[in-house]
């Protein structure tokens, strides 16, 4: 192959990876924290799956279950093991499950899966035991943990299949939980046990091949005019009733049962007649099939109306790496279920049912209700008196019409990569007087996500890895009072601070970090937790939503480091940048440099191929950061070229050659000077120290290959730089008065044609494409066969079978 061709090639892949980057500009984390060998970790050899924890502030322990093991850590440093109890299938379970065609080493043990708090000293915990799930109470007092073994039959409570999602939740002395209970895993149930046990029917209606994620309590009973009752909230996804297409499509979901139900008399006897379900909508830019729910975290408010759940969402389809994390109110919830319109099916054809709006009258009391005080008025005190009528159409009919719409209109992030599994939600007070809600998510690449969305705009503050291997976090908790973040995985636990301000060394840095945690305090120069200010005697800046710096006392002029130069050689100066969101601008004698024949510039610096006496002089490298539109220009590094004096000590091959074959840094061919840099801004090592040859050589053949095509690429750099380089803005208008008209507003970057065409209003293409493309239709999408009108991203109001018609 001739060097052109191979040229040719490579610029364009080069520009084709470009302009896919252009195309999908979604949330970058401004700052990438590398895995520390100096976390708190927890792990003990042989033992696996560290995926079950209960946080007891109240003993200062963090309960930790993992497979056949139940350990007992210090909350304040979970390397700290304060006890520990195992409990092992027997060797006769496991011979049993293995007859059964399981696998014997993975699917015949005993995961925990279950642990809660049932009084001061006791707690009750499950495990899959073998595929034979069993619950037991455990206690902790005089620094043991121990098992009663009372064993209780756990069907119902905890799954058979460890790898099965589940959910459950103690309230009072009632566990709730949701999963299947049976070997097959094939009947779902959500259930109550207490000493009068409540359980959904074996209808698919009610439950459909679901995946169980997440329960949470709401107290709504608490000075409720109406006389409400308290409400389990579960979250989960299944397989759609209400799409009309020709295979499977999973939606996500969120249900609720009232905390007093006690069932029907003849009717559900013994099963829930409060159970209703909603369509959870959180629309993904691009097209797709809707996104299944993965995990939820509910930040309650005083005022449980104003408690908010967060949940992370992952595509259907594995074609799409996009996630996304979106939140709906407690009240807006709540409103679908008490006021909104049901859907009941109906049989167009002699085999197939269709669900379609329910307009026909709708019993009183109103299915599905709590009991209240009007139901109280007309005599029902309990579950148990509700009429026939009203439990038969709530049996038909669990699913409401409408689904459920995300607070901001759309999502609150949109993360393409690493998919996300796990989420908790931080309330953080900021020097403004205000409250922000910051998001850690944890990713299926060993990361956790912090990200905060200002007024529409994503931000993720940076991605810190937490685990040396990829594995999943499979468990995520937050201690608001500890500042304290706790992660599990196949391999360990670990905890992490929720931040680690002195990161921040310069204002500059506090500040454009936006971290509603940490602040740039005056007199000690230093990026300080805001907790561990004093109100009074301490003056400290933040600047959260505009990242303005201007407050921040001028820094230092940076020093100028001496480097010497070989004549024909080629010289690297190193220029690490504090953001993965700024860009280098080096600037030589009054003009800025681009990448070219002579010089190429990379993310760790400047490289200047075939130095000569022409090229000595000042050198400065700016970190160049676009924040809300502004530009923040800091110099990171300066250095001074100098000649050697004397004969040049190598005068060997050529510099190109040379450095491609060659093993060593490029730099070695730099004065001494360069390697001795400790200035304060110290830029850091560039990569090629840490790897060395491998890099180098790579970039230099980059280097070279890319001239060609660079000119071209600057065109499209330009453009580029036109368009957008924040996340995603969502308007925050009024959410939850209308919250069908979005006005939701997108920032632009150039249209790009598409054959794609997106319809409703919620399928906008953030960070991406223009909104002007807003029809769905699958042509040339060979994995999807639905009827030509049908649209992912925003299922509903679209004519499925919304014809109204009278039932
Ligand atoms: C437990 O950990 C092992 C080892 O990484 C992994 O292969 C397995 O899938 C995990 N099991 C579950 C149920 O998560
Ligand atoms: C946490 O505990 C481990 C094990 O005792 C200890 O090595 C480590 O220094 C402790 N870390 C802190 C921050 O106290
Ligand atoms: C805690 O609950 C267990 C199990 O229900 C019970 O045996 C024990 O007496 C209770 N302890 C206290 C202090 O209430
Ligand atoms: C269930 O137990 C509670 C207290 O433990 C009691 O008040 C209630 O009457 C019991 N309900 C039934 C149906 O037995
Ligand atoms: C409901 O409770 C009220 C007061 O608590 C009582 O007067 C009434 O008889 C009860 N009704 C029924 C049907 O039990
Ligand atoms: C996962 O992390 C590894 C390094 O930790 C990285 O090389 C890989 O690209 C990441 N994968 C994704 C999908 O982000
Ligand atoms: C916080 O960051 C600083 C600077 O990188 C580091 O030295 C320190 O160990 C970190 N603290 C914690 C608790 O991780
Ligand atoms: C911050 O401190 C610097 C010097 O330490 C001082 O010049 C400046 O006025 C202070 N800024 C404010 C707003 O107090
Ligand atoms: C760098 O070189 C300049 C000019 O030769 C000289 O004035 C200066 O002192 C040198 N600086 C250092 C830190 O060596
Ligand atoms: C950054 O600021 C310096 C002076 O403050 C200016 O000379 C330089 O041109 C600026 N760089 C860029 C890239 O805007
Ligand atoms: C290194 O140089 C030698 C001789 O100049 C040449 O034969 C060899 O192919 C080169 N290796 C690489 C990897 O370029």
């Amino acid at each position: 192959m001739s060097l052109l061709s191979v040229q040719s090639i490579v610029c364009g892949l080069m520009l084709y990876v470009f302009c896919v980057t252009v195309n999908t500009h979604y949330c970058v984390p401004r700052q990438t924290v590398p895995y520390q060998s100096n976390l708190k970790l927890f792990k003990e050899e042989g033992i696996l799956n560290y995926s079950t924890m209960l946080m007891r502030d109240d003993l200062g322990l963090l309960l930790l279950g993992a497979r056949e093991a139940i350990y007992a850590l210090d909350i304040d440093n979970i390397s700290i093991r304060k006890a520990a109890v195992y409990w092992r299938v027997t060797e006769k379970k496991q011979r049993e499950c293995t007859y059964k065609g399981k696998h014997s080493e993975m699917e015949c043990r005993n995961y925990i899966r279950t642990l809660h708090k049932v009084n001061d000293t006791t707690m009750y915990v499950c495990g899959t035991n073998a595929f034979n799930p069993t619950c037991d109470y455990m206690t902790f007092g005089n620094g043991q943990l121990r098992l009663e073994r009372k064993l209780e039959e756990g069907k119902g409570k905890c799954p058979f299949d460890p790898f099965q999602r589940y959910s459950s939740l103690m309230v009072g002395n009632d566990l709730y939980s949701a999963t299947s209970i049976n070997f097959l895993g094939s009947e779902p149930v959500v259930l109550r046990s207490s000493n009068l046990t409540l359980r959904t029917e074996f209808k698919s209606s009610w439950l459909s091949g679901p995946n169980f994620v997440y329960m949470d309590f709401v107290g709504e009973s608490f000075n409720s005019p109406e006389g409400d009752d308290d409400k389990v909230y579960l979250f989960f996804s299944e397989n759609a009733l209400e799409y009309d297409f020709y295979r499977k499509v999973t939606v996500s979901r969120v249900a609720r049962v009232c905390k007093g139900d006690m069932g029907g008399q003849r009717t559900l006897q013994r099963k829930w007649t409060s159970f209703l379900k909603a369509r959870l909508d959180c629309s993904l830019p691009e097209p797709s099939l809707p996104p299944i729910v993965q995990d939820v975290f509910l930040l309650k408010h005083n005022d449980w109306a104003k408690s908010v759940f967060y949940a992370v969402f992952t595509p259907q389809s594995s074609l799409s790496q996009v996630s996304a994390v979106c939140a709906y109110s407690v009240s807006s919830i709540r409103d679908i279920f008490n006021e909104g319109k049901f859907k009941t099916p109906v049989a167009v054809e002699t085999s197939h049912v269709k669900w379609v709006m329910y307009t026909g009258e709708v019993p009183v009391p109103r299915p599905g209700a709590c009991i209240n005080n009007a139901a109280r008025k007309m005599g029902m005190n309990h579950s148990l008196d509700l009429p026939d009528k009203t439990l038969q159409f709530i049996r038909d009919r669990p699913l409401m019409d409408e689904a459920v719409r995300p607070l901001t209109g759309g999502p609150l992030l949109v993360k393409k990569g690493a998919l996300l599994t796990r989420i908790v939600v931080d309330s953080v007070s900021a020097l403004d007087g205000k409250k922000y809600s910051v998001m850690f998510i944890g990713t299926e690449n060993n990361s956790i996500l912090k990200a905060v969305n200002y007024d529409g705009e994503m931000f993720i503050i940076e991605e810190m890895q937490l685990f040396e291997k990829p594995v999943p976090i499979s468990i995520l908790r937050l201690s608001s009072s500890k500042g304290q973040l706790y992660a599990g995985s196949e391999f360990g636990a670990v905890q992490v601070a929720v931040s680690n301000c002195s990161r921040h060394k310069t204002c500059e840095d506090c500040i454009l970090a936006r971290d509603p945690y940490c602040a740039w305090e005056n007199y000690s120069s230093q990026c300080l937790s805001v907790r561990s200010l004093s109100p009074s005697s301490n003056v400290a800046f933040q600047s959260l939503q505009d990242a303005d710096v201007a407050f921040c006392p001028l820094s230092d002029p940076v020093a100028a480091v001496n480097v010497t130069l070989a004549p024909d050689n080629n010289i690297q100066l190193p220029c690490q940048l504090h953001s993965n969101l700024a860009e280098a601008r080096w600037r030589f004698s009054g003009r800025v440099l681009s990448s070219n024949s002579k010089y190429y510039i990379y993310s760790g610096g400047l490289l200047i191929l075939r130095a000569s006496e022409s090229d000595t002089g000042l050198y400065i490298c700016d970190s160049v950061e676009q924040v809300k539109g502004k530009e923040y220009n800091r110099t990171m590094a300066a250095y001074r070229l100098l000649l050697r004096s004397g004969p040049a000590v190598k005068d060997s091959t050529t510099p190109n050659t040379e450095v491609m074959n060659s093993t060593e840094p490029i730099h070695s061919t730099a004065a001494p000077e360069l390697q001795a840099t400790s200035e304060d801004n110290n830029p850091k090592p560039p990569e090629t120290q840490s790897d060395p040859g491998k890099v180098t050589r790579l970039e230099v053949a980059v280097a070279l290959l890319s001239l060609l095509c660079l000119s071209l690429m600057g065109v499209i750099f330009w453009i580029w730089t036109r368009g957008n380089l924040e996340c995603l803005k969502l308007s925050h208008g009024s959410s939850s008065s209308e919250p069908k008209q979005q006005s939701a507003e997108y920032s632009h970057i150039p249209s790009r044609t598409s054959e794609i065409k997106l319809l409703g209003p919620e399928s906008q293409r953030p960070c991406s494409a223009n909104n002007n493309h807003t029809v769905v239709d699958f042509k040339g999408n060979g994995e999807n066969h639905f009827t030509p009108m049908a649209n992912i991203s925003s299922l509903d109001g679209l004519g499925f079978i919304n014809d109204e018609s009278e039932i």
